[in-house]
């Protein structure tokens, strides 16, 4: 399986408003980090839809290796 890319490791805090729906990039390459921009095109990866349950500020995952995704779980601690 195709591994992704670590875009960082450290997590990006985002602005998220209540019930709007955000597409959280999950190959790693998007230059609009944390989100998607299109470039997983050709990889087996796919930008994950996810509804902000909040509004708030959110730290999304950049390491692309945590286990709950969108959201950083300190797996970028152990890469
Ligand atoms: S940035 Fe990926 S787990 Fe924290």
């Amino acid at each position: 399986m195709e591994k992704p890319v670590i875009a960082d490791k450290s997590p990006i805090p985002v602005e998220l408003k209540k019930g709007e729906t955000y597409y959280y990039c999950t190959c790693g390459k998007s230059s609009s980090q944390p989100f998607c921009d299109g470039s997983h095109q050709g990889t087996s990866f796919e930008p994950l839809a996810f509804e902000a349950k909040e509004d708030g500020t959110a730290y999304l995952c950049a390491c692309k290796h945590t286990k709950n995704p969108p959201y950083c779980d300190g797996t970028h601690n152990s890469l």
